[in-house]
């Protein structure tokens, strides 16, 4: 039986966790994060858009969960002062970091890869890979000081599987899924730092529907059927390590 269906979160599992959620202004992440706060944790909203971030922020607010944070950061322009500066950041407000959820991307523009344009590929591997790794070894020193720590990385089905003209969006997610197991065979005997991975699957989401321009939006699930999953993975009481799950 998958372990999901059967899951059944408490109301404060997530009380005093600090949980990083990237691209937390939109889309899945956005859900991930409100999802995280109500139930008990304080995240740090992550994303590009600070006015995304600051409606998340709003709408946490106003349900009366814990204040979150604004981390107005765009991973394609990552750099080691702005690295030192997030880390400096969360380790003096909060001590630790009990969750990462490496979640934002961009899909770039579909196009056989000998028209692709290589400003463009760059720029969607940095947002979509090298960004999460820089992040990553940033934050893993403030991961390790957590009891319970869970990284989590968002792949796709052509990160299995390649298609056509999916170009650099499918070589990242290979990419990030490949990162994630080096990580998770590296991390299993040295930390109790817990990696994972999530393939989404097809979910109502801008991300989706410029994909699938020709799709009827409500044939697909929402970002709020994956919500059990999401809660799953960042779950301190969960022991799964170097596993992939679907959404
Ligand atoms: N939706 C699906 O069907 C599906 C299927 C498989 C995998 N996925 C994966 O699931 C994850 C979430 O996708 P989604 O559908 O929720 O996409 P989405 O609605 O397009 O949201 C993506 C998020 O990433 C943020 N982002 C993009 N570029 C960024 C940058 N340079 N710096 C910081 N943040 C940035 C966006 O911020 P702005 O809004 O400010 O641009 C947005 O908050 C992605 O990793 C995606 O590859 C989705």
């Amino acid at each position: 039986m998958n372990p999901i269906s059967i899951y059944k979160p408490s109301p404060s599992l997530l009380d005093k966790q600090i949980i990083l959620v990237t691209g937390a202004g939109d889309g899945i992440g956005r859900h991930a994060a409100k999802t995280y706060a109500s139930l008990g944790a304080t995240v740090l909203l992550m994303g590009r858009t600070v006015g995304k971030l600051e409606m998340v922020y709003d709408e946490i607010i106003n349900r009366n969960h814990p204040e979150p944070a604004i981390l107005p950061i765009d991973l394609s322009k990552l750099g080691m002062e702005n690295l030192t500066e997030l880390s400096n950041q969360i380790f003096v407000n909060y001590g630790r970091l009990d969750s990462l959820v490496h979640n934002a991307a961009v899909l770039g523009t579909r196009v056989p890869v000998e028209y692709s344009d290589t400003v463009e590929w760059e720029s969607v591997m940095q947002i979509n890979f090298n960004g999460a790794v820089l992040l990553t070894r940033t934050l893993l020193p403030l991961l390790r000081k957590s009891s319970s720590a869970s990284l989590v990385f968002t792949s796709s089905s052509v990160g299995k599987k390649p298609r056509a003209y999916w170009g650099a969006y499918c070589v990242s997610k290979y990419a990030i899924e490949g990162f994630a197991l080096l990580l998770a065979d590296e991390l299993k005997s040295t930390s109790k730092v817990r990696v994972n991975v999530v393939n989404p699957g097809a979910t109502r989401t801008k991300m989706r529907a410029t994909a699938y321009p020709n799709e009827d939006p409500l044939t697909v699930k929402t970002p709020e059927d994956l919500m059990k999953l999401y809660v799953y993975l960042v779950d301190p009481n969960n022991l799964d390590h170097g596993l992939t799950f679907n959404g």
